[in-house]
């Protein structure tokens, strides 16, 4: 078989490049090892940058998260008891979109079932060849060949297209903590997320729906599941997010899971004929929210550079990866940045320097929840930066 562009990974990044392919009247085949029911069920980021909006109504692709999307005018942030509101529309005239990932993918690829796309899912050893030739090539398992011209690693953290990139290298870290999410049939207690910052542990409250609510607390990254009956989940979620005068509700908790954080990105995001994209070529901790756009942000720039290519103009893909990772960088230290703000840092062994941490972090927050020009440096992040 032969293909312009030979896509491997159905996350959000692979199916939406599907679709900006599309339009652009470039062919393309979409490889997933995965089955179409692992990839719908997988519960991930939630929230959209309106810049991750603006791109899915160009594509045509908002009726559903015009169903379902709920438009958010700002967060707040906790600590010590009080929570401040920081509104991004007053400060930054933006708003943000609370859209589940898991929403996204099914309406994506519901949309490329419409179109009659070739999305392969439960394919086996997918793997790049030829990337420093002018003719790539997947090969699959069980021995199918496909010839493209280029390949796009659209295939996750674990993925095999960045180790197919000569030299690569990456700068990381891991952070001393992790995140136990839930989701529970409550109605959020909250109209904008709430971030919070307590002695026992950062907490957080988002929302999938108007009827289902979706919880975070910062854990060991050393803690099992199986310590955190749903009382014990609870009562910790009422010690950390409570605040007078506010009633947190508790509902039917019906998932949850604990996932490690880190912040990761790949020395490039190109090699010959090879590009990545997502978390493919970069991870950042859930604190801003920014998992998701990022990769969102990485297709919409490739799809563009592709379409010009295929009209003639090379420029904007021989700089793909310079303007990705300039971008993405911006993100990594925003990121990082309400990370480190907002949790509780129990590793530091020594009391007074530990002390010495969460003090700071208190006079950070009164910093960022006081000063104009802090609150609207954060929305403006928050709320993305340009794609
Ligand atoms: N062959 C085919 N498919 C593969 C392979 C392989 N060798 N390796 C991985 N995949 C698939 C995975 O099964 C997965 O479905 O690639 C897909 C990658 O999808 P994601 O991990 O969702 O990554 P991406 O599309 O970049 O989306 C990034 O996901 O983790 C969140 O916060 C992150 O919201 C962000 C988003
Ligand atoms: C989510 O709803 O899953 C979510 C929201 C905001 C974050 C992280 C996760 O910063």
């Amino acid at each position: 078989m032969r293909t312009q562009v030979a896509i491997i990974g159905a996350g959000p990044a692979g199916l939406l490049l599907g679709h900006i392919l599309q339009r652009a009247g470039i062919g393309f085949v979409i490889l997933e090892q995965k089955s179409r029911e692992y990839v719908l069920g997988r519960i991930r980021a939630g929230v959209l940058e309106q810049g991750s909006v603006d791109i899915l109504r160009d594509l045509g692709l908002d009726s559903d998260l015009d169903a379902r999307g709920l438009t958010h005018h700002g967060i707040y942030l906790q600590y010590e008891g009080q929570r401040r509101h920081l509104d991004f529309v007053d400060l930054v005239g933006r708003t943000v979109t609370v859209y589940g990932q898991q929403a996204l993918v099914r309406h994506l690829l519901a949309e490329h079932d419409r179109l009659g796309s070739d999305v392969r899912f439960e394919v086996e050893g997918v793997a790049p060849h030829g990337i420093d030739s002018g003719a790539p090539y997947v090969t699959t398992a069980d021995g199918e060949r496909i010839d493209c011209d280029f390949i796009v690693g659209a295939d996750g953290y674990h993925g095999v297209c960045r180790p197919a990139i000569p030299g690569v290298t990456a700068l990381e870290r891991d952070y001393p903590y992790a995140w136990l999410g839930i989701l529970a049939d409550v109605a959020p207690s909250t109209d904008d997320l709430i971030y919070a910052l307590h002695p026992e542990g950062f907490a957080m409250h988002s929302m999938r729906s108007l009827e289902v609510s979706r919880l975070y607390l910062q854990v060991d990254p050393s803690e099992s599941i199986d310590e955190w009956p749903d009382d014990r989940i609870w009562e910790q979620l009422q010690t950390r997010l409570g605040v007078d005068g506010w009633t947190l509700h508790e509902g039917t908790i019906t998932e949850k899971s604990i996932t490690p954080m880190r912040s990761f990105v790949a020395s490039t995001l190109e090699h010959g004929r090879l590009f990545l994209v997502g978390d493919a070529g970069h991870i950042v901790p859930p604190t801003g929210a920014k998992g998701l756009n990022s990769a969102i942000a990485d297709v919409a720039l490739l799809g563009r550079s592709l379409a010009a290519r295929y009209g003639g103009d090379d420029s904007p893909l021989t700089r793909y990866s310079a303007s990705a990772l300039a971008r993405q960088w911006k993100v990594q230290q925003f990121s990082q940045w309400m990370t480190e703000m907002l949790h509780v840092h129990r590793e530091i062994a020594d009391e007074s320097t530990r002390a010495f941490r969460y003090r700071s972090q208190v006079g950070q927050l009164e910093y960022t929840t006081g000063s104009r020009h802090a609150q609207a440096a954060l929305a403006e992040q928050y709320a993305g930066l340009p794609f």
